[in-house]
């Protein structure tokens, strides 16, 4: 219930924001950031409840495994035709979120700038493709990720993770590495 308050909220920010500036367009960049943060902030709050209510994560892991696809699936059912929103990864855990060619290249560029000491994690990639843009938010690894992230996973969450995802790759992030990004795709309409 309160998610469904909050995606209204910040859906009519982003409609009053555009009679503010008297156009009626909102540019696909905007767009994209948008639904980014429906989907990135959905996830992070139920995880950090989560987290609170069970430190062990093994709760947690129920929820990410039960519901990061279903929550995916609700959020896009909201947005217009045209737009949708997933996570991928460079290394994955559900095969459902594998990258295509332009995210391997789009993330490999983060891990190039991570390196380099000139990623800015506030920085939004915008990319045109044919007939859509897409809008890359990078994830960076952080502490509270490494419980089901990191190299040194509870045997429990591992033999939870080794059931439920036999072909993980998503563990041995370090902080501060790229753990992936939120792309939201906008059809030209
Ligand atoms: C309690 C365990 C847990 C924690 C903590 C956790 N994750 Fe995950 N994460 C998962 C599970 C389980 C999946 C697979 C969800 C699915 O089936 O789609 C996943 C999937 C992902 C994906 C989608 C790509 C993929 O590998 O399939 C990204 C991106 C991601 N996590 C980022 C993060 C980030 C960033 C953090 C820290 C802020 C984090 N995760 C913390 C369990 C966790």
């Amino acid at each position: 219930m309160k998610t469904k308050v909050f995606l209204a909220s910040l859906l009519s920010m982003t409609l009053l924001q555009a009679a503010d500036t008297n156009t009626t367009q909102i540019s696909p960049k905007q767009e994209g950031i948008t639904y980014i943060k429906m989907l990135g902030e959905a996830l992070k709050t139920e995880l950090q409840a989560h987290m609170k209510k069970d430190p062990s994560g093994l709760d947690a892991l129920a929820f990410c495994t039960g519901s990061a696809e279903r929550i995916t699936d609700e959020i896009n059912a909201k947005l217009p035709a045209y737009a949708k929103v997933r996570r991928t990864s460079l290394q994955t855990r559900n095969d459902k979120n594998a990258p295509d060619a332009m995210d391997t290249q789009v993330m490999k560029a983060y891990e190039a700038d991570i390196k380099a000491k000139t990623f800015l994690p506030t920085e939004i990639r915008v990319v045109e493709e044919g007939n859509a843009t897409r809008v890359y938010k990078a994830l960076v690894t952080e502490a509270a990720c490494l419980k089901c992230h990191g190299e040194h996973i509870s045997p429990e969450i591992q033999d939870a993770l080794k059931s439920s995802y036999p072909h993980d790759k998503a563990t041995h992030f370090k902080a501060g590495s790229l753990r992936g990004v939120i792309v939201a795709e906008i059809q030209k309409h």
